[in-house]
């Protein structure tokens, strides 16, 4: 049994949790002044809400509680969305991750699968991982795995935790549980940030990996924290997440920003099977954060995701993220031949396709002498293409090149610029 009073605010009220790994965590070590945040029901929410329903059914009702300006402009007026996502948009979320990932009669899911009080929308993943380090990172230790987005450490740093890379893959790219273990114990570590399809490589865990992942997780109390925002954009076998794995401590941070490719409008989502932590704490938590994620971003995605979860009622594959996997899968075989010809290699798991995400890694030929950054740098002085160079990622002497903002006809011009930008560097050497 689990009892929140050692640290308790005066005015927080009495709770207990058994069986609730991410309650139990999430107290443990967020910042004091967090405790307060989300005991406490803000009022001006509560208002706000009370007051909608009575202005609904008298229409002469006056609502002086809104701190916008109305009637001015009305054509341009957008007003504040619900602190934690439109209900309609989390229920679709909720929804299509159930159907997506298989999670009806999972164990630990609630019966019927996920629901809007499993779904807390954010301004982005960005602002997901934010919000969840706070509550996990704060004066903690978090393990990230290889490769990792470059953007995590900043994340983490920001919410005063410390970033641990361990080495999840042994040199034939099998997963070292038992190194990781050590590395966990050595280091204290308390939570994992995962990311499968990865970013940079598209790697993704097999099915006995992910539950063997579980089962690490359970045996030494961690959190994970998993990054899914490519998930759906597979080209092996059936998506997973890792919720279907070890629910009762994992979170998930996902967005409409890759698989839907609308990133600005800035929509993404916190999940987790434990609704206290979604419909009770990120409501009060997002106000401090942004006030609530983008309107006209979530009304884009709302029309997107009624047609989604209609097909996956209808027993169909969702068509709008099926048509745009389809164009992705055949654009990266395009720039894979390219790279192959040229001389580079996959650099990730899958030495001939990726498992999924919109990016491949390859790693410079041999013979090229300059690191991945004088690479790219040579390749911009040039004028001939940009990429990222994947040492920010963990991965020296390799290139990310996302292929999602390229169409076909673009790729096939790489090939020249890229032998143009790999002539250069001969000469030179
Ligand atoms: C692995 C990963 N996570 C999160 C993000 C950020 O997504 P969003 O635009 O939803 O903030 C990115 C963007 O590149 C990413 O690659």
């Amino acid at each position: 049994m689990f009892s929140m009073n050692s640290s308790k605010p005066s005015n927080t009220q009495e709770v207990s949790y058994s069986k609730a790994p991410l309650l139990e965590r999430a107290w443990t070590y967020m910042p004091e002044g967090m405790h307060q945040t989300v005991s406490s029901e803000p009022i001006i929410p509560a208002i706000a809400a009370k007051a909608k329903v009575i202005a609904a059914q008298n229409p002469d009702f006056i609502r002086s509680d809104q701190g916008q300006v109305v009637g001015i402009f009305p054509d341009k007026e957008i007003y504040y969305g619900p602190t934690s996502g439109m209900e309609e948009l989390r229920e679709l979320v909720g929804q299509f991750w159930t159907f997506a990932y298989r999670l009806k009669n999972k164990k630990g899911i609630p019966p019927q699968g996920l629901n809007k009080k499993n779904v807390a929308i954010v301004s982005g993943a960005t602002e997901g991982l934010a919000i969840v380090m706070h509550l996990f990172a704060f004066r903690q230790n978090v393990g990230l795995m290889p490769l990792y987005w470059s953007n995590y450490k900043g994340i983490i740093l920001n919410a005063g935790g410390n970033p641990v890379v361990i080495d999840l893959f042994n040199k034939d790219y099998n997963v070292d549980f038992k190194g990781a273990e050590q590395i966990i114990r050595e280091n204290k570590i308390t939570s994992l940030l995962i990311n499968f399809p990865n970013n940079p490589s598209g790697d993704v865990l097999n099915d006995d990996e992910l539950a063997s992942l579980a089962d690490l997780a359970r045996r030494m109390n961690l959190i994970i924290i998993s990054d899914e925002v490519y998930n759906f954009i597979r080209y092996k076998g059936e998506p997973q997440s890792m919720l279907a794995f070890a629910p009762e401590r994992t979170v998930v941070i996902s967005s409409a920003s890759k698989e839907y490719l609308i990133p600005g409008a800035r929509v993404g989502y916190i999940i987790a099977a434990e609704e206290t932590f979604t419909n009770s704490w990120m409501p009060k938590i997002i106000r401090s954060f942004s006030s609530s994620p983008n309107v006209l971003g979530q009304r884009i995605l709302l029309d997107v995701l009624k047609d989604e979860v209609k097909d996956f009622e209808n027993g169909q594959s969702p068509r709008i993220i099926s048509a745009i996997k389809k164009e992705l899968k055949e654009r990266c075989a395009l720039i894979i031949s390219i790279l192959h010809e040229k001389g580079f290699k996959l650099a990730g798991r899958d030495r001939d396709f990726p498992s999924g995400a919109i990016s491949v890694l390859a790693r410079l030929p041999d013979d090229i002498e300059v690191d991945d950054k004088a690479f790219v740098e040579k390749a911009m002085e040039l004028k001939k293409f940009s990429a990222v160079p994947a040492s920010v990622f963990g991965a020296p002497r390799c290139i990310r090149f996302g292929y999602a903002g390229m169409t076909k006809e673009t790729i096939n011009r790489l090939a020249q610029n890229l032998q143009d930008v790999l002539n250069s560097l001969r000469k030179k050497s």
